[in-house]
């Protein structure tokens, strides 16, 4: 895409879309993969990648549990910022916004949808909390399997995260680092579009 089209875009999220179908052809690995930034209440920051799993009208989302750091985070400040980074492409977008959970149900499709040792894995995970050895977390993972021969719950921590999008820059590359920069902040239904200085 030439960055001249982007002077002419109303919505950022068509070109999202776009990007991440173009990410999926040439990206090695997790073209959904983002950095999600979440903060205390006092505002100190912490990030970490997390896989965006689909962009819909609820938002950007995520899954993951809620006794983690981020999701501990999340409890007393929900907002966060997510970063995507096409390294093949050079291009970035980052997204900023409140943070909402998704339902229950959302949460058990998903689940179930993943592989059986997945589930398990997730299931017997104290996110983010010390573990003795990496034995252990192999023990736990047999003994739910066997406890739970066939469908293995879902711990109610393990939850779906939606950021609605109040602001969306969108990055690419330009020669001599002169690199063209959009945001578009929420206004209504619609957007506005700025352009930043690189
Ligand atoms: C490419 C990549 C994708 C990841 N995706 C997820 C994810 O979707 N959900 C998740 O909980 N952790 C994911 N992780 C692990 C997190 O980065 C992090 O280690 C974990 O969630 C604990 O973070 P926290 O202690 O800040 O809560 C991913 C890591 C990488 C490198």
């Amino acid at each position: 895409m030439d960055w001249h089209v982007l002077e002419e875009v109303l919505d950022p999220l068509p070109v999202f879309h776009g990007w991440m179908r173009e990410a999926e052809t040439t990206e090695p690995n997790d073209p959904n993969a983002a950095a999600l930034a979440t903060a205390t209440k006092d505002g100190y920051p912490s990030v970490r990648m997390v896989l965006v799993k689909r962009v819909d009208d609820q938002g950007f989302c995520f899954y993951t549990n809620a006794e983690s750091r981020k999701g501990r985070e999340l409890t007393i400040n929900a907002r966060a910022a997510l970063c995507f980074h096409w390294k093949s492409l050079r291009r970035q977008v980052r997204v900023e916004g409140p943070v909402v959970e998704l339902s229950a149900e959302d949460a058990d499709q998903y689940f179930h949808s993943r592989s059986r040792v997945s589930q398990l894995g997730a299931a017997v995970s104290q996110q983010s909390r010390p573990l003795e050895s990496r034995k252990r977390l192999e023990e736990l993972v047999k003994q739910f399997g066997a406890e739970h021969p066939g469908e293995v719950p879902r711990p109610e921590s393990w939850k779906g995260y939606a950021v609605r999008p109040e602001r969306i820059e969108l990055w690419m590359d330009g020669e001599y680092r002169l690199h063209n920069r959009f945001l578009f902040v929420r206004q209504g239904d619609g957007w506005t579009r700025t352009r930043l200085f690189p």
